[in-house]
């Protein structure tokens, strides 16, 4: 609850446990085991910001922080929990300024990034590339940046990719190494990005994150309640969009050095999911994104079951932290709540290992950063209710706002304008044709040149049937000749037989 000035959050034997908004960039952490209050402590924090007039951001994993646009129900319980922290002077149950999104338009707002602003790191990582593939995706897009091809969609990607695989020994020389099997990797990731309906998220109307930077009329901080009940089943495109938002956030925004009230407050549902990074490189940016965001007056609370899910590198910097309840059951709970104690500036009133594991529901052990800079003394307290509704809002009232989002004017429709797919589909075509010409005029030539075989076949057998025939002709002129010299001989013969027989007769007469 926002009162006299402070983030109320809690209370501790009966005194105000308050976060100073000039210490809320300082980040936080807001970690316990599983239905112990931390989307509830969220929901108080987020509703205390709004009402301080910053803009709020939060993920939404189960989708029950959609109460926010209702006022809370006055049940008998939250009666007795006024009673208790004794609100009931400056208590009211309201409604606050909220905004839906959902990366496939399901829920709110469609919110997209076009594969140019995501770049090629964040985009390896979603692929699940090697660093050999990901250094020809870096080639990839710093070819399309040279020659101006707008990388918007998937099917820009795509389209890129072919057209650096057909060309690779062309831009090997410019680029470096490009081969076929690292396309190919690529290709595949896609094809699995695809699979998982990052389709809707890559393009444009793309994200303006100012959008999520304004006030209500009223002058209270717009809650931006991100819906990622189906993203968060992909967890890599979770933790990717969640990176790339932040990074978003602080090319954004100015340096402005410590705030009275900070600019914005971001707060992460299952943050282990952001730090279970496989690239070194990757979990380095994140780190230092979040160092360097403070200075740009953001606030950053990362929710998680256990502090031991942050790297230390970043635990460091939380300088918030609201710990519920933790189980102790198993030797590495014992160690996870070892470290959640030792990061606490201890209370001689209690011990702060014992009073993590007994806090109730909607009880936790708190240190917030003092107007020095330096993390209070421990406390345990009890939460105070929000003062929206608990639960999740009414069907019917969330569709209705949903539909009435004046960002949905702005984003609902997509866009596809001439970028590289478009370009690269008139070069591919032109090459296509080129090569169907060169086909073309090569059976051409084929054919002539088997034709040209045809003939000479023909001539050839021509001329042997011609000399077949000469031979023949040779053959019967030398028959008749020698059957003209035998007919004379025979003549000859004959005329002899005759005279021999005019002689024989005459010789026998
Ligand atoms: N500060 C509080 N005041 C009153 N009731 C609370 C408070 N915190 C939690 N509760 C009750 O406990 C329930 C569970 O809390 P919550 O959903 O915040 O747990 P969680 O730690 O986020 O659980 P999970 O890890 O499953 O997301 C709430 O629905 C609510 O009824
Ligand atoms: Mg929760």
């Amino acid at each position: 609850m926002y009162f006299d000035g402070k983030i109320w959050m809690g209370s501790a034997d009966g005194k105000p446990v308050c976060l100073l908004p000039s210490m809320a960039n300082r980040h936080g952490l807001i970690s316990g085991a599983t239905g112990t209050g931390k989307t509830i402590t969220l929901k108080v924090m987020a509703e205390s910001f709004s009402d301080a007039g910053v803009p709020v951001f939060v993920s939404d994993i189960k989708g029950d922080l959609t109460g926010m646009i209702s006022p809370g129900e006055d049940t008998e319980r939250m009666q007795k929990l006024i009673e208790k922290y004794r609100l009931k002077e400056v208590w009211s149950y309201k409604s606050y300024p909220t905004a839906f999104w959902d990366v496939f338009g399901e829920k709110g707002t469609p919110v997209r990034a076009t594969v140019s602003e995501m770049g090629p790191m964040l985009l390896s990582r979603i692929m699940g590339l090697t660093p050999v593939q990901e250094g020809v995706l870096h080639i990839v897009f710093n070819i399309a940046d040279d020659q101006g091809l707008l990388l918007l969609d998937l099917k820009d990607l795509r389209s890129m990719l072919r057209e650096v695989g057909d060309h690779a020994a062309e831009y090997k020389t410019r680029y470096g190494n490009i081969t076929a099997a690292s396309v190919g990797a690529i290709q595949r990731g896609l094809l699995k990005l695809e699979d998982q309906g990052a389709e809707e998220f890559f393009g444009e109307p793309s994200l303006d994150i100012s959008d999520w930077l304004v006030q209500s009329e009223d002058g209270r901080g717009m809650i931006n309640v991100m819906n990622c009940e189906r993203l968060f089943l992909q967890p890599e495109l979770y933790a990717t969009f969640l990176l790339w938002m932040l990074s978003e956030l602080y090319e954004y925004l100015p340096e402005v050095g410590d705030l009275a009230m900070p600019k914005a407050v971001f707060f992460f549902d299952e943050a282990h999911l952001l730090f279970n990074l496989k690239s070194k490189d990757l979990l380095a940016k994140v780190e230092q994104v979040v160092r360097l965001i403070r200075s740009k007056g953001v606030g950053v609370y990362f929710i998680t079951q256990s502090p031991t899910d942050v790297p230390n590198t970043v635990l460091a910097q939380l300088g918030n932290r609201i710990q519920h309840a933790l189980r102790a059951y198993t030797p590495a709970d014992q160690k996870g709540l070892r470290a959640a104690a030792a990061s606490f500036r201890t209370n001689p009133a209690f011990d702060t290992a014992e009073a993590i594991t007994s806090c109730g529901t909607g009880e936790a052990v708190v240190s917030f950063m003092d107007e020095k800079g330096a993390p209070s003394m421990v406390e345990r307290c009890g939460i105070l209710p929000p003062q929206s509704l608990m639960g999740p809002a009414d069907e019917v009232l969330l569709a209705g706002t949903i539909a009435m989002s004046e960002m949905g004017k702005k984003y609902n429709t997509p866009v596809d304008r001439e970028s590289a797919h478009e370009l690269l589909a008139e070069k591919f075509s032109a090459e296509e044709e080129a090569k169907e010409a060169a086909a073309a005029e090569k059976a051409r030539l084929k054919e002539e040149k088997e034709k040209e075989k045809e003939r000479a076949a023909a001539v050839r057998q021509a001329k042997a049937e011609l000399r077949e025939e000469q031979k023949k002709e040779k053959n019967k002129r030398e028959i008749e000749k020698s059957l003209r010299s035998i007919a004379t001989s025979a003549g000859r013969t004959a005329t002899n037989k005759l005279i021999r027989g005019l002689l024989g007769s005459l010789l026998k007469r």
